[in-house]
């Protein structure tokens, strides 16, 4: 079967929760059902502030999980640590700022080649896998993969977000991005922002392997079931 693999992010249930800070929705629940509807992969992100998924959720879902594991994290000394313990099948390093409502740009690796070479270096001599998460840009895929980066996950937002004028400009960013970092020898991931609506010009991109999506299948979810939402993206996935 030709498809492009589904990693499903279940930080949005987890920030229904903490808007009363009770136990339900559980992400862990959430994570079970979308396997179960046929994701690849649940994709959760730690982050510093613990404004959504908490340790217990991270702990629980690693355990539990039947497919493979995602975590997607800021690359600092206190992630690395957790990472490391958890011991995911792969880590995504994405930035973080506290401010912002979610991540909003990839990571600029030119500028942070010092604070993100120890990380990797950690975590894949521990046998995991690490995708960058960056913009489509040529000079960032040329440095995760100088940096030795196993894959990129290039961020769609900009495409999500353009203009009917822009549209064919940020998917042609996306596709030279993916091509590059085939050529340089990484695995190709894509994600942000994208929709029922907007996934098939990205799926159509032969170089991406697998599409990690949260706050659209979620959405979905809340009306037609977990389940239910995550196998319509999967049909949508097919090549
Ligand atoms: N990939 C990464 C690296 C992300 O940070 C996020 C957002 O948490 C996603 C994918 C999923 O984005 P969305 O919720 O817009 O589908």
């Amino acid at each position: 079967m030709n498809r492009v693999r589904l990693g499903v992010n279940v930080d949005h249930v987890a920030t229904l929760r903490e808007a009363r800070k009770t136990t339900e929705p559980d992400p862990v629940t959430a994570a079970m059902l979308a396997e179960q509807g046929g994701a690849d992969q649940i994709t959760f992100h730690l982050r510093e502030d613990r404004r959504h998924i908490q340790n217990r959720d991270a702990r629980l879902i690693s355990e539990m999980a039947q497919t493979m594991v995602n975590l997607e994290m800021a690359a600092n000394p206190e992630m690395q640590e957790i990472a490391l313990a958890l011991h995911p099948d792969s880590v995504t390093l994405v930035p973080e700022r506290r401010e912002e409502i979610t991540t909003e740009g990839g990571l600029d690796l030119l500028r942070l080649t010092d604070r993100v070479s120890p990380v990797l270096r950690a975590l894949q001599e521990s046998g995991i896998k690490v995708s960058a998460f960056v913009n489509a840009d040529q000079p960032q895929i040329k440095e995760a993969a100088r940096l030795g980066f196993n894959a990129v996950e290039i961020h769609t937002g900009e495409y999500a977000n353009a203009g009917r004028m822009e549209v064919e400009n940020t998917l042609r960013a996306i596709r030279d991005s993916a091509a590059a970092a085939r050529r340089y020898g990484m695995h190709v991931h894509a994600g942000h922002g994208l929709t029922y609506h907007n996934v098939h010009s990205i799926v159509l991109i032969p170089e991406i392997e697998e599409l990690n999506i949260g706050h659209s299948i979620i959405s979905r979810a809340v009306f037609a079931g977990m389940e239910q939402a995550v196998r319509e993206m999967v049909e949508l996935l097919r090549r």
